[in-house]
């Protein structure tokens, strides 16, 4: 549907899950895709042999998205290896799940530094290359608690939610370059992040979802897939509810 030959994408946290599914679904339009992982090298190297069987060219990058510097040379390595870079997704995120009464300011500063400085991290070492090349898309995955807030979860939603604002913030910067900035806000999506939840939590997210189901990466991947699209060119700084209905 949507074609991509020739684009680089570079996603972060895309050796499980919905990063995953993102760098599958962009490599099957035929991007090119440089994708970040934490530590996960096992996973990372099967998820470089799925993509490279797409015929597109690859590369997997061992970093932390919440270390500046390191962030920072990462993204040099890529545009070196891979030219231009057209799509920028922030996926990586981490949570810490407390009730603020039990919750440790290493919870917190833990998700900020990962979900939400990561962010801020990739899009300001990528920014100038998407200005001089006037281009690029950024792509951010946010959820729905960034929106409604979320019992367990105030140091995730704040991230998400500071996710969302940051996304409006660049679409407004970048905007007369032609660079689009818009934010996923994904709901409960089958991945290990959902799989690691107490049974209780997860049926209780399950029901709450009017289309009765979770969602699947490929549900994420191809919202994405649509925003990185020629198609998507007038869209900006909006964000986009993949969830079932779970946040209506
Ligand atoms: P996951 O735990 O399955 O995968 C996380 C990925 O991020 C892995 O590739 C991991 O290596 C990478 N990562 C973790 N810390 C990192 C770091 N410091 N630097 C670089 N990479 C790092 O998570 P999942 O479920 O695939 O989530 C992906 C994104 O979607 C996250 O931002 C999450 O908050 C968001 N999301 C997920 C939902 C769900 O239901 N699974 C719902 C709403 C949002």
């Amino acid at each position: 549907m949507f074609e991509l030959t020739g684009k680089t994408a570079i996603v972060t946290g895309a050796s499980r899950g919905i990063g995953k599914g993102i760098a599958l679904k962009l490599a099957d339009l035929g991007a090119n895709i440089a994708f970040l992982h934490f530590r996960d090298g096992e996973k990372a190297d099967e998820t470089v042999k799925e993509l490279e069987a797409k015929g597109v060219k690859v590369k997997a990058y061992d970093c932390n998205v919440a270390d500046f510097a390191a962030s920072e040379q990462v993204v040099n390595d890529i545009i070196e290896e891979f030219g231009e870079v057209h799509i920028l997704v922030n996926n990586a995120g981490i949570v810490r799940d407390k009730l603020m009464l039990a919750m440790e300011e290493t919870d917190f500063d833990a998700v900020i530094a990962v979900n939400l400085k990561g962010t801020f991290n990739m899009t300001k070492h990528l920014c100038q290359h998407f200005k001089r090349k006037r281009r690029g898309r950024i792509i951010n995955i946010a959820s729905i608690v960034g929106i409604n807030g979320n019992a367990g979860q105030a140091n995730y939603a704040a991230a998400k939610a500071g996710i969302i604002a940051m996304t409006k913030s660049v679409a407004k910067e970048l905007g007369s370059r032609n660079v689009t900035a818009n934010a996923i806000a994904p709901g409960f999506i089958k991945t290990d992040m959902t799989d690691a939840m107490p049974e209780k939590a997860r049926e209780a997210a399950l029901a709450s979802i009017p289309l009765k189901r979770a969602g699947e990466t490929e549900d994420i991947a191809n919202t994405v897939a649509f925003l990185a699209s020629d198609e998507a060119s007038y869209i900006t700084g909006e964000v986009i509810k993949v969830d079932g209905g779970m946040a209506i």
